[in-house]
């Protein structure tokens, strides 16, 4: 069901949609272009709500390389990134394949298709991780999201894949409405490097990053000298044993 505040693609021309379209400058060729690709991936409406802003329209996300915002395909809601005509990159094809490949073992939002300028995914409704410990209080609740943290950055480090932002991910980890962490943006991803989704989220949550400052005082069970040791025998070893000897140290 389309809400209200979805604009058909025929409305896109007007300012400020535009621009937002094709952020941070619209010029006629591109718009143009972009409005056939929207339309050849089926996208019926662009809906314009969120926490963030692009002069001044409510939208999901804005980053280095997309402006994040709510579409429809087939009367669906879903997420639609689109690329920045700034953009450090040319296309949406690497991130979709990396995402393709962490959706092959159930991680990420689904990818639902790709053109030159737009990846359309699964839409997570739901809060960024700080601002969702924020809201928590439950400490089981916290327990089982990182946890569940923990179990998708190993799943992915056994198949090769580097998130490489999850070390510093304040924007990177969304929590849905029924408390199931998603990890988003597979745009930096790689096959090509050393996987280690493992100690980068460890590092995040519990040792130095924004997380585990937040959560000092609920943290302060942790040991971090034995988790940073653990840490470390698991970046040579990379076993279960070694990953499930940190599940205990941080989590369980
Ligand atoms: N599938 C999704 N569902 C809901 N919100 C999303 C989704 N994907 C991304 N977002 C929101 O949009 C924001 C920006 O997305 P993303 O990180 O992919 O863009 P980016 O341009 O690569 O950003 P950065 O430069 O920070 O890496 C996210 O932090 C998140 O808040
Ligand atoms: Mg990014």
């Amino acid at each position: 069901m389309k809400s209200a505040l979805a604009l058909a693609l025929e409305r896109l021309g007007e300012e400020p949609y535009a621009s937002v379209i094709c952020y941070p400058r619209s010029s006629k060729t591109e718009l143009k272009k972009r409005l056939v690709e929207l339309q050849r991936l089926g996208v019926e409406a662009i809906e314009f709500s969120g926490e963030k802003r692009a002069f001044n329209v409510p939208i999901l996300g804005k980053g280095c390389v997309g402006i994040v915002v709510i579409a429809y395909l087939n009367s669906k809601k879903i997420a639609l990134k689109i690329r920045r005509v700034d953009a450090d990159r040319s296309r949406m094809q690497q991130e979709a394949k990396m995402l393709k490949k962490a959706n092959s073992v159930s991680i990420g939002p689904k990818f639902l298709g790709v053109s030159e300028n737009f990846l359309l995914m699964e839409f997570v409704d739901g809060d960024l991780l700080p601002l969702w410990l924020e809201k928590r209080r439950e400490e089981a609740v916290i327990r089982k999201v990182f946890r569940e943290l923990l179990q998708q950055s190993w799943c992915l480090d056994k198949i090769g894949l580097d998130h490489g932002e999850l070390s510093h991910a304040p924007k990177h980890i969304i929590i849905d409405l029924e408390s199931r962490p998603f990890l988003v943006d597979f745009e930096t991803a790689s096959v090509n490097r050393r996987a280690s989704n493992v100690t980068s989220i460890c590092h995040f949550l519990f040792v130095g990053g924004m997380v585990a400052k937040m959560l000092t005082e609920r943290l302060s069970e942790i040991d971090k000298n034995t988790l940073i040791e653990a840490l470390r025998l698991h970046k040579a070893e990379r076993s279960r044993e070694s990953f499930e000897r940190i599940l205990r140290l941080c989590v369980l």
